[in-house]
């Protein structure tokens, strides 16, 4: 596929978020990253646009790619974050500079009604690395953006491999839970890269030196981010390992056929007291509800890194 994808980044930096955006920024041949808007998540939104900015600046993207701040909580929850997991910046492990340029002025979902107003149909691709609070926000309020979506590839919710931040939900999910549901009921075409994808891609010691080997501050970036996610887990789990998870998304954008899943029935748990967002999957067709998203499950490991380690290598 030669044409280039029009792309909209709308995430919580967040670790894995700023090696995503890092991998579709250096995937220039196939992505054409137009926005990132930033939502409250693994940190407060405060902090997630500033590393939005921050991440730009390390692209070299500073002049070109502007950063929106959206909502600053979720519809209907108060808002819970990952801070133990990300560190109270949200990037924790790198060096981080007061970033460069200003956050834009307009609200990110006025920025997301507006730019895909005015988009051809099925033109755009949203990149959705948080809690969809975002988007949900601009599909209630404009819901003619729908048909201008050409999909929304999504890191969320878990169904084989089970929660993360409940033993039920997924932290992206869990965090707005009825905004993920207004999503997966849009319409719009959905790919989603859950938990159950992104342990099959494990962050290892091993991968993580070919980074810092690359020699540019891109490399050493993503290796000090890596390094920090696998210390986490070391502590928190005892094994020196960590599932790769926003980069799975920007690596579906850069290279779908390294990937494999099921079109598939997802629904949103917005009520349960002990499964709140969990991504019910009707993997094996029970429900009679009509397919909404394709549920990714399977992924060449070493082809994915291979394609992350080529696109870190073409920034700063
Ligand atoms: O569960 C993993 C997801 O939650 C990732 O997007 C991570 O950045 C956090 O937001
Ligand atoms: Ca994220």
């Amino acid at each position: 596929m030669n044409e280039r994808r029009t792309v909209i980044i709308d995430c919580d930096p967040g670790q894995d978020d700023a090696i995503a955006i890092l991998f579709a920024l250096g995937a220039k041949d196939r992505l054409d990253v137009r926005a990132i808007t930033a939502v409250a998540g693994n940190v407060p939104l405060s902090l997630t646009e500033r590393n939005a900015r921050i991440i730009r600046d390390w692209a070299g993207r500073t002049k070109t790619l502007p950063v929106y701040a959206g909502c600053p909580r979720p519809l209907m929850r108060e808002l819970i974050t990952a801070a133990n997991v990300h560190g109270n910046t949200g990037l924790e492990g790198v060096q981080l500079h007061d970033p460069l340029a200003p956050v834009a002025p307009q609200h990110a979902v006025a920025y997301l009604i507006d730019t895909l107003s005015a988009a051809a149909p099925k033109s755009v691709t949203i990149c959705a690395l948080g809690p969809l609070t975002n988007l949900a926000t601009a599909l209630t309020e404009a819901p003619q953006i729908r048909d201008r979506l050409r999909e929304i590839v999504m890191m969320g919710g878990a169904f084989f491999e089970r929660g993360n931040i409940t033993p039920a939900a997924e932290f992206n999910i869990y965090v707005d839970p009825q905004a993920a549901q207004i999503v997966f009921s849009s319409g719009v075409p959905i790919v989603v890269l859950p938990r159950d994808v992104a342990v099959k891609a494990p962050i290892t010691p091993a991968r993580i030196e070919p980074f810092r080997a690359i020699g540019n501050r891109c490399g050493a970036v993503v290796a000090d981010i890596m390094a920090a996610e696998v210390a986490y887990n070391k502590g928190r789990r005892g094994v020196e390992d960590a599932p790769m998870y926003d980069p799975s998304a920007a690596g579906y954008l850069v290279d779908p056929s390294m990937f494999k899943g099921r079109l598939v029935n997802v629904v949103v748990e917005t009520t349960g007291q002990w499964t709140l967002g969990e991504t019910v999957v009707d993997w094996n067709g029970r429900s009679g509800r009509a397919p909404n998203a394709t549920w990714i499950t399977e992924v060449d490991a070493d082809a994915f890194y291979a394609a992350l380690h080529a696109s870190i290598s073409t920034l700063p």
